[in-house]
């Protein structure tokens, strides 16, 4: 594309309206993985008549709009909001306006102090405003986190520890006695940590979260060793274990079925009960080269968390369960790191009756 005999080539291409939807779905395809400012600079006049249309897919507008970095849609982003104050609306739109924060600031600001939103889409628009504007936006966190139900506030802390904006008002309010150690989890805790290396507040409940995560480790110990024991004495129900398997293969394939990022399950008919319970409660132990939870940073603050599917010097490539992709261009990356002692797996046994957890078990005894 930097070839101007290229360009000349394509553009007639981008000229037909009859090629435009393949267009659109071929940048959506891709996720912009081949970007440039010569194709952003072909896909705009798409972009504005994608805009217009009657019938007009606002959610693929939105999408294309993303990948393009198309601030010009800013205004039909606030147009939609203020017909239909609806949650899918405004998160469909909020990424669009913070395309250009500084612009929409009073927009968002607005959004951020509605308290007539649902709780989650409210998250949401606090979150997006402090990204905007860090000063403003903690006083509205500040006056609305603490009066939320317990379960509602630690996935609203969760959530918001996935910026660096987030991050740093969780620390403050952390530092204040608004929030305690408690209301955090290990990967919430990493996140702190790596937003602020030096702070101490931060350093403490790092060290409060790695004591925690031995002590669970060393419950998961006994607790292996005990269903060791009781798949020794209890038939587990193999149908029963096929079914529950199919959460498996969001990551794992088996023959043609299933994901692959994440070891393949053929000939698992092999392994001890031992060591398949320690791979499935204590993912975090086993941790092997490459499957390791992956972060990375975007320059504007947000973080993305998942499988490190490749990285060269195009972009990174995250995936999570379903190999869902999320593409994050070069120039975004601020960082791109490993969470420490996380796999990418979740330990997604702890909430399982025994029972169950035997049906698994002897079901994945099965795979030849
Ligand atoms: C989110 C993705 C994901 C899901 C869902 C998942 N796993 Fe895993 N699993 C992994 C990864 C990644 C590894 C590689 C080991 C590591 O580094 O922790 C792994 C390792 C394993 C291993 C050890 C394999 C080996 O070759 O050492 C077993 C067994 C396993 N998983 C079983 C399961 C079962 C059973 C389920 C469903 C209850 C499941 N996994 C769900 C990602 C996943």
């Amino acid at each position: 594309m930097q070839n101007p005999k290229i360009e000349k080539l394509v553009a007639p291409l981008f000229a037909d309206e009859k090629n435009h939807d393949h267009l659109v779905d071929l940048l959506l395809a891709t996720q912009g993985r081949v970007q440039s400012s010569k194709l952003s600079k072909l896909f705009s006049p798409i972009v504005s008549s994608l805009a217009g249309q009657p019938g007009e897919d606002s959610n693929k507008l939105y999408q294309v709009g993303l990948i393009l970095k198309a601030g010009q849609l800013s205004s039909h982003a606030l147009d939609s909001i203020a017909k239909n104050k609806d949650a899918a609306t405004i998160n469909a739109a909020l990424p669009i306006l913070m395309l250009n924060p500084k612009k929409n600031m009073k927009a968002l600001e607005t959004l951020a102090k509605d308290g007539s939103l649902p709780t989650t889409t409210r998250l949401e628009t606090i979150a997006a405003f402090l990204r905007a504007d860090p000063k403003a936006g903690f006083p509205i966190l500040a006056s609305w986190l603490p009066g939320l139900e317990k379960d509602v506030q630690q996935a609203a802390v969760d959530r918001l520890s996935l910026s660096t904006h987030g991050a740093r008002a969780l620390l403050r309010l952390l530092a204040d006695k608004v929030l305690t150690a408690e209301d955090f989890t290990y990967l919430s805790a990493t996140r702190l940590s790596a937003t602020a290396k030096k702070s101490p507040v931060a350093r403490e409940l790092m060290n409060h979260w790695t004591k925690e995560k031995k002590q669970q480790d060393t419950l998961q110990i006994k607790k292996v060793d005990h269903l060791t024991e009781i798949a020794k004495k209890l038939e587990g129900n193999v149908e029963t274990g096929q079914a529950l398997f199919q959460m498996c293969l969001a990551c794992h394939a088996v023959g043609d079925q299933g994901y692959s990022i994440a070891p393949a399950l053929d000939g698992s008919a092999s392994r001890e009960t031992h060591a398949l319970l320690t791979a499935l409660l204590r993912p975090d132990v086993a941790v092997e080269g490459g499957y390791g939870l992956t972060r990375v940073t975007r320059k504007d603050g947000t973080m993305v968390e998942g499988y490190l599917y490749s990285s060269n010097p195009t972009g990174v490539t995250i995936a999570t369960q379903g190999n869902v992709q999320t593409f994050i261009p070069r120039n975004d990356v601020q960082a791109e790191s490993s969470v420490p002692g996380k796999s990418f797996m979740p330990s997604l046994l702890d909430s399982l009756p025994e029972q169950n957890v035997i049906d698994l078990i002897n079901y994945i005894q099965t795979l030849e």
